[in-house]
């Protein structure tokens, strides 16, 4: 396999606490590393690298990890620019339009839904993802879900089932019998195209109970749990995601103090999505009461076209720092190796020796201009072994 060698890199951000300067970032200046086709050969001093095949020259940029984007909803048809508009203008944000982008996607044939999702993948990868966790939920019928989650595996191994999103318009008078599809039919038929269950618990979706019920369930049939929970409301969405060993419990805009000591006592990773705050207009959560509570954070975009029509993680990166307080380096560890760990992956989310070869280089001298210059496209190209 041919080897290829990055050098003359100004700031290396790998992840590697035993690299560099031996912090979380593991990070490096002046810096080089090898590659081939699949994964990292080697990190160190420019000056230190060894022979390759190939030579990459990046003239002083920076360079991180690809970013692992670990909660999308970018299987639709439809926009919702008329919900954004009313927000802004004061409207509160309740999920009650999901059934209209519902409506559209039913409608959609499975070539407009794949290059819909084809053009948000390029947006997200033009911006440094590498790895995308990608669900479904805007069919809500056996069929429809599976289509969902085939186009999903056309750009994604991270698939997320997520027919529990709302109960449609179809079974507003029985919501029991929508329960019993999802639990019987709908997941035997998604089982074979998904990674993930996930549940919208929270006011107006599903209650705790409910959840409780379809995610073990899902794990039942093979599938591992994660939870969109506290978006809207304060429930016990947080305590039942780390009841179930969630890999990432997603939102966390209402967090109590104990949800606060059950996440940094587990294993559950907090997954913050700011975008949607920014889009709703609503309270952004507390990262800074987790993280020094000792909670692992996680930051991604939750592209969707109702709450969060966002496919830039420089931009989620940018409201992190600025209105939650995170630090510019808390914030790339968090949509870097933060993503990684809510997917329960150790070969993405760093460039640590054996990792994959996934990264991006940086049109700036330093990772930090990801939050300090909000808006300019500095991901000058990004590099990929990985879907
Ligand atoms: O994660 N909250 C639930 N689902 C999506 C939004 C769905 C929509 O409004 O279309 C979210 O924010
Ligand atoms: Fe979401």
């Amino acid at each position: 396999m041919a080897t290829r060698v990055i050098c003359n890199v100004g700031e290396l951000t790998t992840n590697d606490p035993t690299l560099g300067d031996e912090s979380r970032l593991g990070r490096l200046h002046d810096a080089a590393f090898v590659i081939d086709d699949e994964q990292v050969l080697w990190v160190g001093r420019n000056g230190e690298a060894p022979d390759a095949d190939e030579m990459v020259d990046a003239g002083g940029a920076a360079v991180i990890p690809g970013f692992v984007d670990s909660h999308t909803h970018l299987v639709f048809a439809g926009e919702r620019s008329d919900e954004f508009e009313a927000r802004m203008a004061g409207r509160r944000y309740d999920g009650g339009g999901i059934s209209r982008t519902v409506a559209a996607t039913r409608a959609a044939s499975y070539e407009e839904l794949r290059e819909g999702a084809y053009e948000r993948v390029r947006e997200l990868r033009a911006g440094g993802v590498t790895t995308v966790e990608i669900k479904s939920g805007y069919e809500l019928t056996t069929d429809g879900e599976v289509r969902s989650l085939e186009v999903a595996g056309e750009f994604s191994h991270e698939r997320t089932w997520l027919g529990a999103h709302v109960v449609p318009p179809e079974f507003a008078t029985d919501r029991d019998a929508y329960i019993s599809l999802l639990t019987t039919t709908m997941l035997d038929a998604c089982v074979p195209h998904a990674k993930w269950a996930d549940v919208f618990c929270d006011r107006g979706a599903f209650s705790v109970d409910e959840a409780r019920a379809i995610l073990e369930t899902a794990c039942e049939k093979g599938l591992a749990p994660r939870l969109h929970a506290n978006q809207l409301a304060h429930s016990g969405a947080i305590a039942l995601a780390v009841d179930l060993d969630c890999a990432s419990v997603d939102h966390c805009t209402y967090l109590e103090d104990g949800d606060i000591d059950l996440l940094s006592a587990s294993a559950t990773v907090a997954t913050l999505l700011p975008g949607a705050e920014f889009s709703t207009r609503s309270p952004y959560p507390s990262a800074r009461r987790l993280l020094d509570a000792g909670a692992t954070v996680a930051l991604a975009t939750d592209c969707n076209p109702g709450s969060s029509y966002v496919t830039s993680m420089g931009f989620v990166i940018a409201l992190a720092v600025r209105e939650m307080a995170m630090t510019t380096d808390e914030a790339l560890w968090s949509a870097t190796k933060g993503g990684a760990l809510a997917l329960r992956r150790n070969d993405v989310g760093h460039l640590g020796v054996g990792a994959r070869a996934n990264f991006a280089v940086l049109d700036a001298p330093r990772a930090a201009h990801l939050a300090y210059r909000p808006g300019a496209q500095l991901v000058a190209s990004t590099h990929s072994a990985d879907r």
